[in-house]
């Protein structure tokens, strides 16, 4: 069997509480749901993004409890990268990247075969949906560049507002490499898990939150990026996706209420926020040749696809 735990936006901070998030019970929510991990030992923990509110204390706080997960709990803990990890004082900027266990630019990918059965094999391919944005950008030139990706992205839906800043885009370096291991994955009979900080899709009817009232009257398709609160150039990205029938999830975080669609055969889950989901959330994902299982613990749905 192929199972893996998902955690998503701890959003740690020694804050008070704002708009619904508590900053500082995050610790406990996170310990609560790193154990609950460590007794069903999964193959790894995916981290997906937004493990600190801001600051670098914080920041380090995060990373020294994320070891302590990993060596006490004995589980291997993989990041990806949200856009809150990178409010951090600018020299300290560059640092980001070490602080998760990765290297710039930060995306990657792997290969996870099930013991049992050599046939379910899986890709997973981690995104770094910060890569050109005002945020992350470490020098001046990167920030204007980024400025520049931001105008060219305006939202039609909103008179062409500009998209919300906290967002970024993928280069085109990045989306190359992204078709091109999709692409590979696809000549070595691996089913592909494509993950990022930022969702691209859901149904109106499965966003668990005030805001998204109204659009639960009908269960339409809502595309994140066209709305200005997700990755800018999300279409692009989506593109790419469709052209490889072998990608059989896209998996984020980023918006806490959490959400969840099937398109194209393809199950988009945004999993819930840690800082704003009481009492804890977290989810257990199984793999195998026919179906994604996503079983939730506290406040986290489950949902289940099959795709053959
Ligand atoms: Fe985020």
């Amino acid at each position: 069997m192929i199972r893996f735990a998902a955690i998503a936006d701890v959003q740690y901070g020694d804050l008070d509480e704002t708009i619904g998030r508590a900053y500082r019970e995050s610790i406990q929510k996170f310990l609560i749901c790193a154990g609950e991990i460590s007794r069903m030992r999964p193959l790894f923990a995916m981290n997906f993004g937004d493990s600190w509110q801001s600051g670098l204390e914080n920041a380090l706080a995060m990373k020294e409890l994320y070891e302590v997960a990993a060596k006490y709990g004995k589980i291997e803990w993989r990041h990806i990268l949200g856009n809150h990890d990178f409010h951090v004082p600018d020299a300290n900027k560059p640092d980001v990247y070490r602080f998760l266990n990765l290297e710039k630019p930060g995306y990657y990918d792997f290969q996870v075969v099930d013991e049992e059965d050599a046939e379910n094999r899986w890709r997973f391919v981690v995104l770094n949906g910060n890569e050109i944005s005002t945020y992350a950008a470490e020098n001046d030139e990167e920030r204007k560049a980024a400025k520049e990706e931001r105008e060219r992205r305006r939202i039609p839906v909103k008179n062409n507002a500009l998209p919300d800043s906290y967002n970024g885009s993928l280069s085109p370096r990045q989306l190359q490499w992204l078709d091109e291991r999709l692409a590979f994955a696809e000549k070595e009979k691996e089913n592909a898990i494509v993950c990022s900080h930022f969702p691209l899709f859901a149904k109106s009817r499965s966003i668990d939150s005030d805001r998204a009232k109204l659009a639960r009257i009908a269960n339409f398709d809502v595309y994140y990026y066209n709305l200005g609160v997700s990755t800018w150039n999300g279409a692009e990205l989506l593109e790419i996706i469709d052209r490889h029938p072998n990608v059989r999830g896209y998996f984020a975080g980023h918006l806490h209420e959490g959400s969840y669609g099937v398109r194209n055969n393809v199950a988009h889950v945004t999993f819930k926020g840690i800082v704003e989901n009481k009492p804890y959330c977290w989810a257990a994902v199984e793999l195998t040749k026919s179906e994604i299982i996503v079983t939730g613990y506290g406040a986290q749905p489950s949902y289940r696809l099959r795709f053959l």
